[in-house]
């Protein structure tokens, strides 16, 4: 139904101030502006009925969402918190999580509607138009803005007395510098921390599961083993710090299938070490694929080929994995024959 059917009488009464200003194009403003379009009334400003049929399904709404929150505490107390039920298409999940999201989620739901219909079919449905006005204040309030102002230094003697001025402007231009001071609980700068990691020449790799320093012989071919530095125990205060650079990854392939000159001279019978941080972001790499010597981190899927110089194949990393150049000391264990070349981690190498 359009305004146009409705009777005369029982339209409301037009507000004076719903158009805007309507401006008439000439010369100066060619594009005029055309006002706001004739108001259109609702139904349930013309006809009673349609609005009582909206005011029950506000407040059908709102009582929903009053029965849902009772269903929240009754579904809190009553569920068990180890009971499962199947879901399609989502599978098994917590039935007690299933119905604590499902009835707070349709309590809030139900206000929200309940208020959004409120306001589109029975509050006010007038247009206003608010006028812009300049934001600058008028030329008398500036005046006296300046002659309050002149009148304040006048009064403060602040041109007068000179020692205060002067011990005024000293105390506000100092104390930011507290500010300043504060700045040095940001800690000491990093100085070269972020280029080294705690691998030196000699540093024995140990197997980070069994805390046992790595043999040749306990680095099977398409195996994947993690390693850390001698010296570095999970108990240490700066263990996470440290591990989070030095973290090796060690796997063993044949020496033929090393197709990168350097990665080879940097290996011992074909086991290399590279970096187990994620060039992108900084994930620790954990997934190998035997077949085709590639590393994938289960972060963003960047994937590494480790018979090639540890380059990307795929994803978002912009680099390849650092490599750690080891040998075997005297007494035939894995070690390390220096720190990495370059800093580990993501998109440092720019700045490195
Ligand atoms: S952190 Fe490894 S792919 Fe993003």
């Amino acid at each position: 139904m359009s305004s146009q059917d409705i009777p005369e009488e029982n339209l409301p009464a037009e507000q004076e101030h719903a158009h805007g200003a309507v401006s008439v194009a000439d010369e100066k403003n060619p594009f005029a502006d055309p006002g706001l379009p004739p108001h259109e009334h609702r139904i349930q400003d013309i006809d009673e009925r349609a609005a009582r049929r909206s005011e029950r399904m506000v407040a059908l709404l709102f009582t929903v969402s009053m029965l849902a929150t009772i269903g929240f505490i009754a579904s809190y107390v009553a569920i068990p918190h180890d009971k499962s039920i199947f879901v399609f298409p989502i599978g098994h999940l917590s039935a007690l999580n299933f119905a604590l999201g499902l009835t707070l989620g349709l309590a809030l739901f139900c206000i929200g509607a309940g208020a959004v219909h409120w306001a589109r079919t029975l509050m006010s449905d007038v247009e206003i138009a608010d006028e812009r006005h300049p934001i600058e204040a008028p030329a008398d309030v500036r005046e006296k803005v300046h002659a309050d102002f002149k009148q304040g230094a006048k009064e403060s003697a602040i041109g007068r007395r000179k020692l205060i001025r002067n011990t005024m402007l000293g105390a506000v231009a100092l104390v930011p510098l507290s500010g300043v001071m504060l700045l040095r609980d940001l800690g000491p700068l990093p100085g070269t921390k972020l280029r080294h990691t705690m691998w030196s020449k000699g540093k024995l790799l140990v197997n980070m599961n069994t805390n046992e320093p790595l043999r040749p012989s306990d680095v099977a071919v398409g195996s994947l083993t993690f390693a850390k530095p001698e010296g570095l125990e999970e108990h240490d205060e700066n263990f996470q710090t440290e591990i989070a650079k030095a973290a090796l990854m060690i796997v063993r392939l044949q020496p033929e299938n090393i197709k990168d000159k350097r990665e080879l001279e940097w290996s011992h019978e074909g086991i290399v070490a590279y970096s187990k941080i994620c060039t992108h972001v900084g994930c620790p790499i954990s997934l190998y694929e035997q077949q085709t010597h590639h590393v994938l981190c289960p972060c963003h899927q960047s994937t590494f080929d480790l018979s090639d110089g540890a380059r990307v194949i795929f994803g978002p990393a912009g680099h390849a994995l650092p490599q750690l150049r080891i040998g075997v000391n005297d007494e035939g264990y894995l070690e390390a024959l220096g720190d990495f070349e370059e800093p580990v981690g993501p998109a440092f190498w720019e700045r490195g």
